[in-house]
């Protein structure tokens, strides 16, 4: 078995096992709302609504993926469950405890327990600081003191991310991108957090680095029981190493599915759309009769969200329920949740709306699979990288 079926083999199992795993996070019906303010009196005139009432959990030990084009409010959600915004709305609990409005006070015990890796590796790190203070920071501001000390410590979790206990007194200037990404994960690692939300961990660096950090952070997992929420638009990034994956679109979860029927049976017209956007993994395959979808336009705006479905402006399958009626994010399939009147790989929820919107005819485009590849010149397979390069 090669080690990237191993790890699908470890994987599987592990989504067949995680819902009996007990729940770490729970979140109900979480909003983040951002005012908008206008004139002298700062009037509040409208909102970002850039999280809009979403719901779902995170198990120990699992990796919770978590994809969508940019502005649907990945990192919001991350800062939000992490604490690091207020929510607006709805309920976060850890560990069975609620900790939807604790304050600073309040939260300070829990902040050794989740942590966040941050997308940018440049802007992350103090440029005035060494490697060693980086590292050592969650120590002292949460006055622990590690057996042996915390130099000894720092570089134990040096080495533990592949860097050279000797790196101690180097500035970030001095590495590379993925390396300082290394530097993040060791100081989010430092407290031996029970929860780690990382937003776009990857998306930085070069692809062929990218491989090398989410399989590290993969090890990192195995070794210290870790749990994850990985934030990525690149469904290629969080295949790999999630359970379950969540599909965001503007403010809401559209999809919620483990991994292996995400991908073999999506239901959500977005999250098929998303898929197409990747390329075909098996070059034997690469031939084949299938097609891609193009998603026309952008997301729409936040502000002011398309009425029922908020998808109805792009997609290829609403009907006029999908532009009155919001679809409920409903399990129609044991461990699949999915928000759609007319979802894919199963039956119809509003059969007997059949009438396309003319929205609808021009909302995707199908092109064969040859084409897109080389419309996208992506005859290159990040793909197939990110895993031939698992050690
Ligand atoms: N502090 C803020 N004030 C006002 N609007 C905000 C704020 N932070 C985020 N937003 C808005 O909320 C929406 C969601 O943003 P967010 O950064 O969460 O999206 P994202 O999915 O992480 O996107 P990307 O993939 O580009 O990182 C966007 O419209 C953004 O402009
Ligand atoms: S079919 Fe309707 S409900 Fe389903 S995603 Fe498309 S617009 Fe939304
Ligand atoms: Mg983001």
């Amino acid at each position: 078995m090669s080690e990237t079926n191993k790890t699908e083999a470890v994987k599987v199992g592990a989504a067949a096992a995680s819902d009996e795993r007990e729940v770490l996070l729970r979140v109900e019906g979480l909003q983040k709302h951002f005012p908008i303010r206008k004139g002298v009196l700062q009037r509040q005139v409208g909102a970002v609504k850039a999280v809009d009432g979403i719901d779902f959990e995170v198990r120990k030990g699992e990796t919770l993926g978590v994809v969508g084009e940019s502005g649907c409010g990945k990192s919001t959600m991350g800062r939000v469950i992490t604490r690091l915004q207020d929510p607006t709305g709805g309920t976060i609990h850890f560990e069975g405890k609620d900790i939807t409005r604790l304050n600073t006070a309040g939260m300070r015990p829990l902040r050794r327990d989740i942590q966040m890796i941050f997308q940018d590796p440049y802007g992350s790190l103090n440029p005035r600081h060494t490697i060693g203070g980086i590292v050592s920071a969650p120590f002292r501001l949460q006055g622990v003191e590690p057996e042996g000390g915390v130099k000894k410590e720092v570089q134990r979790l040096l080495e533990l991310v592949g860097l050279s206990p000797e790196h101690y007194n180097r500035y970030p200037h001095e590495f590379s991108g993925g390396q300082r990404q290394r530097i993040g994960i060791a100081r989010a690692l430092a407290l031996k957090p029970k929860l780690v939300v990382a937003d776009e961990p990857v998306s930085a660096l070069d692809v062929s680095i990218q491989a090398q950090v989410v399989n590290l952070m993969d090890d990192l997992q195995q070794e210290l029981g870790l749990t994850y929420v990985i934030i990525a638009h690149d469904l290629s990034v969080v295949r790999h190493v999630s359970d379950r994956i969540a599909v965001m679109y503007l403010g809401k979860i559209v999809e919620l599915a483990d991994r292996t029927s995400l991908y073999e049976a999506p239901m959500h017209p977005y999250t098929k759309a998303l898929m197409s956007a990747v390329p075909v993994p098996d070059p034997k395959r690469r031939g084949a009769k299938s097609e891609r979808i193009l998603l026309r336009g952008d997301v729409p705006s936040p502000i002011s969200p398309p009425s029922g479905c908020r998808f109805h402006t792009r997609c290829w399958k609403a009907t006029e329920v999908c532009r009155t009626t919001e679809p409920p994010l409903a399990e129609l399939r044991p461990g699949q949740r999915v928000a759609c009147h007319h979802p894919e790989n199963f039956e119809d929820q509003q059969p007997q709306d059949t009438v396309l919107l003319s929205v609808a005819k021009e909302a995707a485009e199908l092109v064969p699979t040859e084409e897109a590849a080389e419309a996208d010149g992506s005859e290159e397979n990040p793909e197939a990288s990110a895993t031939d390069d698992k050690k």
